[in-house]
């Protein structure tokens, strides 16, 4: 049954030069239960769609049309009280990209799991509360005893560890894990996933977990969605999009982390930067950088197509996608884009 649907959302902040489009016409389903691995570059949109959903937004953001629709009530329409009492923390819980900003400094670590439970279950004594807290930490691999630190007094491993703590306290129906593991040891990168997938395994919970990394959701996640330049390029159950790809994006990144592919697979990075997002203009967004782009990926903003069951694609391309994914195996391939040019013609000198 699906949990979440989010609907043609468009989630813009304003700024001098205009509207920054980070999150411009965002539909995604969520199955309950299930994982929704979210990839992209830096700045594509990741962030702004995870805090969409919880409403942990600045005050310049503005959701300018679309419907975020969980478990049959429009977040959208509810009134930040109403959203603070019914959906944060218990429906619905953040994993921030940088846990230490998650944290009051002023309060113990123990105390702030202590106030979420508290807040959000009648009845629970404090000394339950806190039992609770310390189960999670030992869970988490935390000495228990350090629910009474304040967060300064946690490394930053730590503090991660702690904010999962607290996002799991309630047992949500929804976890957005938002690069939950980047500010971790390598080494216990893997093992904090693994919990973080075992206690969504226990509690029933669904997640979105977003990683600019493609090998990571390819390893967790039941469906993908690769963004780029605040949309959603491409998007199918996992193993298609490791597969079968069909977006010239979602093929280079493969190549960025070769590790999903085979072990002898060459690293190639994308050349070019990720594009403008206040005025973007008509035409696909990865033109710029796309080395299969004709003259109509300039100018047409490429529709989603829906290819076999739930594979969404933004490329005005997708039918060639055997011929181009062998193609973007080859590094000359990518040699030949030439984000200013949108012709290979200019500039030929040699
Ligand atoms: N408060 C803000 N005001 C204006 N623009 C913003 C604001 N926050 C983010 N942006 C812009 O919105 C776009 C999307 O940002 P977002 O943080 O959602 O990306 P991201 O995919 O999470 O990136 P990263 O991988 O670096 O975390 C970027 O262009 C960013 O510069
Ligand atoms: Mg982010």
């Amino acid at each position: 049954m699906t949990l979440l649907t989010i609907d043609g959302l468009q989630m813009y902040y304003r700024s001098e030069a205009g509207y920054v489009r980070a999150a411009d016409d965002i539909t995604l389903e969520l199955e309950r239960g299930q994982t929704l691995g979210l990839v992209g570059e830096s700045g594509s949109g990741k962030t702004t769609i995870a805090r969409s959903i919880i409403r942990l937004l600045p005050d310049n953001a503005e959701v300018v049309d679309g419907s975020i629709d969980f478990d049959g009530t429009d977040i959208t329409e509810l009134t930040d009280r109403e959203l603070r009492n019914q959906i944060r923390w218990q429906e619905v819980s953040m994993i921030p990209q940088n846990a230490m900003n998650g944290f009051d400094p002023v309060y113990t670590v123990g105390q702030q799991i202590v106030q979420v439970i508290r807040h959000h279950e009648d009845g629970v004594s404090k000394a339950d509360a806190k039992d609770r807290a310390k189960t999670l930490f030992d869970e988490l691999g935390i000495d228990p005893d350090r629910v009474d630190d304040y967060p300064h007094q946690f490394s930053g491993g730590m503090a991660q560890r702690a904010m999962i703590a607290l996002a799991l306290c309630l047992e949500p129906r929804l976890i957005l894990a938002d690069e939950p593991t980047t500010a971790l040891d390598v080494v216990i990168q893997d093992r904090i996933l693994d919990t973080i997938k075992e206690m969504q395994a226990e509690y029933d919970s669904a997640m979105i977990l977003i990683t600019h990394d493609i090998s990571v959701v390819s390893e967790t996640s039941d469906r993908i969605a690769v963004c780029y330049g605040g949309r959603i390029v491409e998007q199918a159950d996992a193993a298609t999009i490791i597969k079968n790809p069909r977006h010239p994006y979602t093929l280079g990144l493969r190549n960025a982390f070769p590790d999903i592919g085979d072990s002898d697979e060459e690293l190639i990075s994308i050349p070019g930067t990720p594009p403008e997002l206040v005025d973007p203009g008509e035409g696909c967004r990865f033109a710029p950088r796309c080395p299969f782009a004709e003259e109509e990926c300039w100018d047409v903003t490429p529709e989603p197509e829906e290819y076999d069951d739930g594979h969404i694609v933004e490329c005005h391309r997708a039918d060639e996608a055997d011929e181009l994914r062998s193609l973007a195996e080859k590094r000359e391939t990518w040699m030949d884009t030439d984000e200013a040019t949108p012709t290979p013609a200019q500039g030929g000198d040699d």
